[in-house]
């Protein structure tokens, strides 16, 4: 159904990992080399990554998405006993080539032959992303991949979101943003997006000041929202 909350969209941005890209899908190919600990070793990593952006904007210390990717990496690693130096690597080189969800790149269409504008604004580095978008098939449906590394800052400071507009050159009302993450969710909601929180993981809604104007399963449900 339509929400009127999101007429006169202009643009839609996206959030790339835990969105686009199934972050639990470099582990899941390497399941065998893991035994039973691999959904345990890749929550850890994805949730010591986050912490890592969080906790180096808080100390003014920034290194780019693929540095703590790494360094979350091996401290889940190490939490499993697990010292395999090639697995390591074969982890990170799979983290490169993220499947994306299998309904990224019909929405995607769907929404450029509208004429919409599309755009990825993430944590990740550029040439992770350039990567991504290039494995996953969509860089032709993009008109913008932006990286955190512009502003040398991790999400959810507003300069962040804030490259979104100077970068499509419209107003903050005028962006639908989509992420997975629900703090990156209230994020955007606070610094002024229309946001469909896409709660892929059946999460709970934060205790954060703002909140997103709309909540979807899975992108799909975007077509109808924005109609
Ligand atoms: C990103 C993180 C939040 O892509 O998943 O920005």
């Amino acid at each position: 159904m339509s929400n009127p909350e999101f007429s006169g969209i202009t643009a839609c941005v996206f959030d790339a990992y835990g969105t686009l890209f199934d972050v639990h899908s470099a582990v899941a190919r390497h399941s065998d080399a893991m035994g039973n600990v691999g959904d345990r070793v890749s929550q850890m990593w994805r949730t010591k990554q986050l912490e890592y952006t969080w906790l180096r904007s808080l100390m003014g210390r920034h290194a780019d998405f693929w540095q703590v990717t790494g360094d979350a990496l091996d401290y889940a690693l190490n939490a499993f006993d697990i010292g395999d130096k090639t697995l390591r690597d074969s982890l990170m080189d799979a983290y490169l080539t993220l499947s994306p969800y299998p309904e990224v790149r019909d929405v995607l269409s769907q929404l450029k032959q509208r004429g919409v504008q599309l755009a990825i604004l993430s944590n990740g580095a550029p040439n992770m992303l350039g990567v991504a978008v290039a494995s996953a098939e969509i860089a032709d449906l993009l008109d913008e991949v932006l990286s955190v590394e512009d502003v040398g800052i991790y999400k959810p400071d507003p300069r962040v979101y804030q490259l979104a507009v100077d970068r499509l050159q419209i107003t903050p009302e005028q962006i639908s943003f989509q992420s997975s993450n629900a703090w990156d969710a209230v994020g955007a909601a606070a610094f002024g997006f229309k946001v469909a929180w896409v709660n892929r993981f059946a999460q709970h809604r934060e205790r954060l000041p703002a909140q997103p104007q709309a909540e979807i399963r899975t992108l799909a449900e975007l077509l109808d929202l924005l109609d």
